[in-house]
């Protein structure tokens, strides 16, 4: 909080809890100053994002690509429907090393967009340097590394925050009311599916190399395994298979158990195939009604009962922008990140990193 007023602007008419105790009249509006490390497919949604907050300032961005770091992205490329195209920015710093970035001052927050293997260097520059961090998923390639995030957050006091999306994705955020409304009972099973080809845009190709990426396993599947850690917490149990894509652990079959019984299931996969179409979805059957989500349809989540089929209407918003405004909204009010606690993130990370491990030791088929 102390750091959120350190960069208040008073209005007049309002009023304000100085350092030394005192109240002092005026409306607070915090400035929060953010620095942006890896502009790809993914830093320039946050961009966006950020550029549009208005307790936010860009104030330094990094990346090694000259253009990108001068504000222009011409050639991005991903597979997400953002409008960010005619984005334009002209930084007031920036940096070709994302070191300078994370320990330059001025610099309140750091938003960590670059590709999975440096963001425990990063977080850990940052957060050391006294800013607060939002890091994209996965958290990191080892439970070890995300565990230094969480000391050197700890140490700093800091906030750490992993860019879980689907906890503020409408269709997730509805079943999570339905899951807590306990209105159908418990959870018996529930399966979810997650597949395309494997993303072509990265810098360098470094999604095709997994000691980069973690393959489809810590990247893709990740996202439906924070579902379950965030819904019903840690499994008992996890057994988990696949296939090895060129080298990678790009094809997922898991299944975990939890100590009541529930079992939930996950196909993932990055494809061999280049023109394999994305698709997503669930079936999570509960007492007393069955959640479905196909993207493959045009049915939205459904909710099936013995009196029918009703559809849950959502609102159609950005989850990145939802995402993204929470985090800098838990800043600006200094409050706890605890829709997206770090703690969470890095149980999801030991689950992965499990179901990575059990890949890798049962290694047969693929290519
Ligand atoms: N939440 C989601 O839905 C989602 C979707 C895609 C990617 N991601 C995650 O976001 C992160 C970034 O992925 P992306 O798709 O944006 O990748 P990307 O390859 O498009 O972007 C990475 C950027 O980092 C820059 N970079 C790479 N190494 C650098 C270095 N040493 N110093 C400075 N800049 C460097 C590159 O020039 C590039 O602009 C990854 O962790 C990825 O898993 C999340």
């Amino acid at each position: 909080m102390a750091d959120a007023f350190r960069n208040a602007i008073v209005k007049p008419g309002a009023w304000l809890l100085c350092s030394r105790g005192a109240w002092i009249s005026g409306e607070v509006d915090i400035m929060l100053r953010i620095g942006l490390a890896g502009l790809g497919f993914m830093g320039r949604i946050h961009l966006k994002n950020f550029l549009a907050h208005p307790q936010a300032r860009v104030v330094a961005l990094a990346d090694e690509d000259a253009d990108r770091r001068a504000g222009r992205f011409g050639d991005l490329q991903g597979n997400l429907d953002e409008d960010v195209a005619a984005l334009r920015i002209q930084p007031e710093r920036s940096f070709a090393d994302f070191r300078d970035l994370c320990e330059a001052d001025g610099i309140d927050a750091v938003a960590i967009c670059l590709p999975t293997d440096l963001h425990e260097e990063a977080a850990a520059r940052a957060l050391r340097a006294g800013k607060h961090v939002f890091c994209e998923k996965p958290m990191a390639l080892a439970p070890d590394q995300g565990r230094g995030m969480l000391e050197a957050a700890a140490d700093s006091g800091k906030t750490l925050m992993i860019g879980h999306c689907l906890r503020f994705w409408p269709e997730y955020l509805a079943v999570e009311k339905v899951l807590r409304s306990g209105e159908y009972g418990r959870p018996l099973a529930a399966s979810f599916v997650r597949c395309g080809a494997a993303p072509r845009w990265g810098h360098r190709q470094w999604f095709h190399r997994a000691q980069r990426s973690g393959g489809a396993v810590l990247d893709l599947h990740i996202h439906d395994a924070d579902l379950c850690v965030w819904w019903w917490g840690r499994p008992e149990s996890i057994s988990a298979g696949g296939a090895y894509v060129d080298g990678n652990p790009n094809i997922v079959h898991s299944r975990w158990r939890y100590a009541d019984g529930l079992s939930a299931q996950f196909e993932s996969a990055w494809e061999a195939a280049g023109a394999a179409p994305f698709y997503y979805g669930f079936k999570i059957t509960l007492e007393r009604a069955t959640l479905l989500l196909d993207s493959r349809n045009a049915n939205g989540l459904q909710l099936a009962t013995d009196k029918g089929v009703e559809r849950i209407e959502v609102e159609k918003v950005s989850a990145y922008t939802a995402q993204d405004n929470y985090f800098l909204d838990c800043l600006a009010a200094g409050k706890p990140v605890d829709r997206c606690p770090p703690e969470q993130s890095l149980a999801t990370l030991e689950c992965v990193c499990e179901e990575a491990r059990q890949m890798a030791g049962a290694r047969g088929g693929g290519r």
